[in-house]
């Protein structure tokens, strides 16, 4: 199964992504994840990339689209992934959707996790991550069972550097001028289905599973 999930920063991609992923035995791709742990590790695509996301600025096309091909050459690929975080501009998807075509292969679902701007905001100032493994935390809504830890690998939880109010506000911005048109592209190939973010994290799981039973 392959599948992108869409939504702005903070709709609750990677909470999402995570659980589908186990669900399904696939690998839960974000690209941010991949950016981050190649800050954390200084590597040069880490420095290009550092410079970008500190400002809520999407990384460019080019550099992501190196780094995506690469990651899909991995035989973890070979039954399919879900992708979280790419692609973020039409550019991308085309790109993506080129490479698949090659194999007479394509994205089967594009679910949008759909949440106001304004429960973004709130959400954002309170999320935890792990750099380690990529999960996600919430100091009110979704706290680890020890307090700044990581449940599943206990690595030390922070805020992540683009989660001050201000870079939220730009990357928002960002997405809707740059991302959200990929609604429509997806909704042009009939794959596009939108799924409700606000509420119980179960509750969104199940309406996304329920798509993919259909
Ligand atoms: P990326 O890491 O992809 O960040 P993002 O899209 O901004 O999304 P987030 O990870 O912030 O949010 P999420 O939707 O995963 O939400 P989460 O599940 O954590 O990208 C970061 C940067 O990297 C970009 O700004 C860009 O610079 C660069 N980049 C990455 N990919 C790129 C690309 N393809 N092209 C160019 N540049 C790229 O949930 C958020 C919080 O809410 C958590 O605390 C969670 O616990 C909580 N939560 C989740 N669901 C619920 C719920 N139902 N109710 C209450 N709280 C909830
Ligand atoms: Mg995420």
């Amino acid at each position: 199964m392959k599948l992108v999930l869409l939504g702005a920063p903070g709709a609750g991609k990677g909470t999402q992504a995570k659980r589908i992923a186990e669900n399904y035995n696939i690998p839960h791709i974000s690209t941010g994840d991949i950016f981050r742990e190649n800050i954390k590790n200084n590597t040069e695509l880490g420095q290009k990339a550092k410079a970008y996301m500190d400002q809520g600025l999407l990384v460019p096309d080019e550099l992501v689209l190196e780094l995506i091909m690469e990651r899909f050459k991995a035989p973890d690929c070979k039954n399919g992934y879900v992708l979280d975080g790419f692609p973020r501009t039409i550019p991308q998807a085309k790109a993506l959707d080129e490479a698949l075509e090659k194999n007479n292969d394509r994205i089967e679902y594009a679910i949008n996790v759909d949440v106001d701007d304004d429960v973004i905001i709130n959400r954002m100032s309170g999320r935890r991550a792990c750099l380690n493994c990529g999960r996600t935390y919430h100091v009110k809504t979704l706290r680890p069972k020890v307090e700044d830890t990581c449940d599943y690998c206990n690595s030390k939880l922070v805020l992540r550097d683009d989660d001050k109010p201000e870079t939220v506000k730009k990357r928002l911005d960002v997405y809707h001028k740059q991302t959200q048109p990929l609604l429509d592209y997806y909704n042009e190939k009939g794959i596009l289905h939108n799924v409700d973010g606000t509420g119980e994290i179960d509750r969104i799981y199940n309406d996304i599973i329920n798509i993919l039973k259909a």
